[in-house]
C-alpha cells in the first residue's frame, strides 16, 4: 500500500507502507527527519503531529484522551490533527494523505 506524505518543505512524496505499522513509523522510515517522534510511539511527546486529509478522518481509530490532551498542547492544532504514532495502517487507509505539522 501507499501513503502520501507532505513534509515541512511543502513537497508531497508517495511512500510504500506495510499494513500493521504506524503512520509515524512509515514517515520515519522514509527519512522525514523533521518528524521527531521523540517518545518512539508511546503517545507522550506530540512530536509526531500530522494533519490528516479530511477524506480519511472517519476511517481512523478513535482518539484517546491522552492523544487529545497532547494535541491540545500544540499551538498548531487543527480539526484534522492526529498523532501519527496512534494511526496503525490498515488496508482501508491505502492512499492516506498526511501533512507533517509545523514544529511547536
Ligand atoms: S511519537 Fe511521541 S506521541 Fe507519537
Amino acid at each position: 500500500m501507499k501513503i502520501l506524505v507532505t513534509g515541512r518543505n511543502g513537497i508531497e512524496t508517495t511512500v510504500e507502507a506495510d499494513p500493521g505499522i504506524s503512520v509515524m513509523e512509515v514517515i520515519r522510515e522514509n527519512n522525514f527527519d523533521e518528524l521527531l517522534a521523540l517518545c518512539g510511539g508511546c503517545c507522550s511527546c506530540a512530536t509526531c503531529h500530522v494533519y490528516v486529509d479530511d477524506v480519511f478522518l472517519s476511517d481512523l481509530p478513535e482518539m484517546t484522551d491522552d492523544e487529545n490532551d497532547l494535541l491540545d498542547s500544540s499551538d498548531h492544532r487543527q480539526a484534522n490533527s492526529r498523532l501519527s504514532c496512534q494511526i496503525p495502517l490498515s488496508s482501508e487507509l491505502n492512499g492516506l494523505r498526511v501533512t507533517i505539522a509545523p514544529e511547536d
